[in-house]
């Protein structure tokens, strides 16, 4: 099989992401090249994931003699916690892992978030490896660093930087995920293009219908492109100020609007919906283009994605996103705009900012209800 490469550049160095069908079965060749100093390697799978993946990789690591357990904890964002932190953790202490030991993490962003977190404390942190198997945890939360798990008071509010050395990304495994999850996916893709090249974001939107379906090759260049954008961002940047801000278009009105359904709104959906509606604030400001924000919904109603407010959820935004940055940054609400499909507006500052301070009456007029 083919395998392309891309490097990240990272604090406590550099790791490569090597994308590539089929490479699950070739995990242990690779990981004995890329990690040599580990001897044993436990899997962390949740319970949808590990039948169909990560029973894959632990054999292979078993084939050649570097595997420990494969240890599986119940799926969802539900079981991303401390509990289940302490769980996996005295599980590798009760199976005799020890320093020379390090984590392969099979699934998605859960999976990567709560597995990698348990590798950066465990021991003081042993090596994780990350084989993401959802979009989203192949186009985001696989490469950057980022691990950690929810507390009831929010969503990861515990964690720790902890880069992997290895991410290994096989499109096959997207056959398995259900197709409304591989949109929740694609969205975060279509932010990618959004912030730093129109020619993806187009592109994306061309072959919406064969990324909802899985299919391989498409998945495989798609994926490819987005881990590259994101690489480069956070490698100018491993420590989230300056340029890294720009991951977060569409995430400021998206945070609002996820918080403001209880949840109940998926994230990809959320940023969706955000996107459109900073790009048409932007607009109002005349900070974006005109014709952005209507350019990112036709990209994203290919991907079923929604693009439009309805019902109570639009009159009630307004005040949920002033609310809630009130809590968060002494009621100074700040968003990433773009310029226009591909390029980010530089906000007064930059490069060391890049979201624009917004007043509360742009977002009344533009965000709130039509009178
Ligand atoms: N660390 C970061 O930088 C970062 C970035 C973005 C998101 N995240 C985190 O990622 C999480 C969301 O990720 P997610 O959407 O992948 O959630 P997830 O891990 O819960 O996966 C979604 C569902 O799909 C299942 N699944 C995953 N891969 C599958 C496959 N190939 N076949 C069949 N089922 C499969 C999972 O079992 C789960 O039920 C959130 O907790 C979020 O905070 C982290
Ligand atoms: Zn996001």
């Amino acid at each position: 099989v083919t395998v392309r490469q891309v490097d990240v550049r990272a604090g406590a160095g550099d790791y490569p992401v090597m994308v590539g069908r089929g490479l699950l079965r070739r995990t242990a060749e690779v990981v004995a090249g890329r990690v040599p100093g580990v001897r044993r390697w436990a899997v962390v799978s949740d319970s949808r994931v590990a039948p169909l993946h990560g029973r894959i990789v632990h054999s292979a690591l078993e084939a050649a003699d570097l595997a420990l357990d494969l240890l599986t904890f119940p799926a969802g964002e539900r079981n991303k916690t401390r509990t289940q932190w302490a769980d996996l953790t005295d599980r590798l202490i009760a199976a005799g892992l020890g320093r020379d030991g390090g984590v392969v993490a099979v699934g998605g962003g859960v999976t990567g978030d709560l597995a990698g977190f348990v590798a950066a404390t465990f021991m003081r942190g042993i090596p994780v490896v990350q084989v993401p198997t959802s979009v989203v945890a192949m186009v985001d939360s696989a490469v950057g660093g980022k691990t950690g798990v929810d507390t009831p008071a929010g969503k990861n509010l515990v964690g720790a930087f902890h880069p992997p050395r290895l991410v290994l990304v096989d499109p096959d495994t997207v056959g398995t995920l259900p197709r409304p999850e591989r949109a929740q996916g694609w969205a975060e893709a279509v932010k990618h293009g959004a912030i730093v090249d129109a020619a993806y974001l187009d592109g994306l939107a061309e072959r919406a219908p064969a990324l909802l379906d899985g299919d391989p090759e498409t998945v495989l260049e798609a994926v490819l492109r987005s881990i590259e954008i994101k690489a480069g961002v956070v490698g100018d940047d491993e420590r989230e100020a300056g340029r890294r801000e720009i991951l977060n278009f569409g995430h400021t009105v998206g945070h609002a609007l996820e918080a403001q359904s209880g949840y109940r709104l998926p994230h990809g959906s959320a940023v969706s919906l955000g996107m459109v509606l900073e790009a048409r604030l932007g607009e109002a400001l005349g900070v974006t283009d005109a014709g952005t924000s209507d350019h990112l919904a036709r990209a994203l109603e290919r991907f079923q994605l929604p693009t439009r407010l309805d019902g109570p959820g639009g009159a009630a935004l307004p005040d949920a996103l002033l609310l809630r940055d009130k809590k968060v940054r002494d009621g100074v609400l700040r968003i990433v705009f773009l310029a226009r499909p591909g390029e980010v507006a530089p906000a007064p500052g930059a490069p060391a900012a890049w979201a624009h301070p917004v007043d509360r009456e742009s977002v009344r007029s533009v965000l709130g209800p039509e009178p």
